[in-house]
């Protein structure tokens, strides 16, 4: 029986942290500046906290949320603004992830963004493959919904029983442990479609910070909320 898996490893020890990072168009608009500055500024706050985990030996997966299938059809101006930010992101951080042991991944309907970014994506996964310090996924044209529809497709073309197991094996988080501690940046206090199933039991911390101002110290906040749950995973 052919299942879907398409990572082999061994599970990671450490955590695996999820981040919604909002509010990068009203970190722009407080300073009166125009919004692809707050995304540039987002990437930046992602690569501090990208080195901070990568560093932490109690934190192995990190999932961040960059563009939802709902954000495709923000105006065509502010998507080939992130485009491009993501074509310079997988150029220059092959080297890096290398060097820092990190693997990168890009979850998500890639067939709905423009082709060279998806080759740009894909190569900087492929180049990282195996990187053991820290898994990267960065979830692009990515919606938990799309998540299980696309794993259910894969489950109906393979004629496999449906059960918990065979659709976790068709996600495109197969293989990579449940979230633990959910991040939403940006006062909002709502999940977004960010992934549905893996968070099932994740524990949720909310931070009014936007997300280009959060910091190493806010990440320490929400693990410190973190290790004060009582985790029951519903028993
Ligand atoms: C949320 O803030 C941010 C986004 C929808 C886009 C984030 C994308 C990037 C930072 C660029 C691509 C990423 C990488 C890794 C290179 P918002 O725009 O919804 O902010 P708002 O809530 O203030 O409107």
């Amino acid at each position: 029986m052919k299942l879907c898996l398409h990572r082999e490893s061994s599970p990671p020890s450490g955590l695996h942290i999820a981040i919604i990072m909002d509010g990068n168009r009203r970190w722009a608009s407080q300073k009166s500046l125009p919004s692809a500055m707050g995304h540039r500024k987002g990437v930046q706050a992602l690569d501090a906290i990208v080195r901070i985990a990568t560093k932490r030996k109690d934190v192995s997966v990190l999932s961040i949320y960059a563009l939802s299938t709902e954000n495709l059809q923000r105006s065509p101006k502010e998507l080939k603004n992130i485009y491009g930010l993501l074509k310079s992101y997988a150029a220059e951080k092959e080297e890096e992830f290398q060097k820092n042991d990190v693997s990168a991944f890009f979850p998500g309907n890639l067939q709905l963004i423009p082709k060279d970014i998806k080759e740009a994506l894909e190569t900087l996964s492929r180049k990282t493959k195996g990187g053991k310090a820290l898994q990267l996924h960065i979830c692009i044209a990515y919606g938990g919904k799309d998540e299980i529809i696309r794993a259910t497709e894969k489950l109906i073309q393979r004629n496999l029983p449906v059960t918990e197991k065979n659709l976790e094996s068709c996600l495109d988080f197969a293989n990579t442990p449940p979230v633990d501690l959910l991040i939403r940046t940006g006062g909002k206090k709502r999940i977004s479609n960010f992934l549905l199933w893996e968070s099932a039991y994740a524990e949720i911390f909310f931070s009014d910070v936007l997300w280009p101002d959060f910091s190493e110290k806010n990440l320490e906040e929400a693990l410190q909320f973190f290790a004060e749950q009582k985790r029951t995973f519903g028993k």
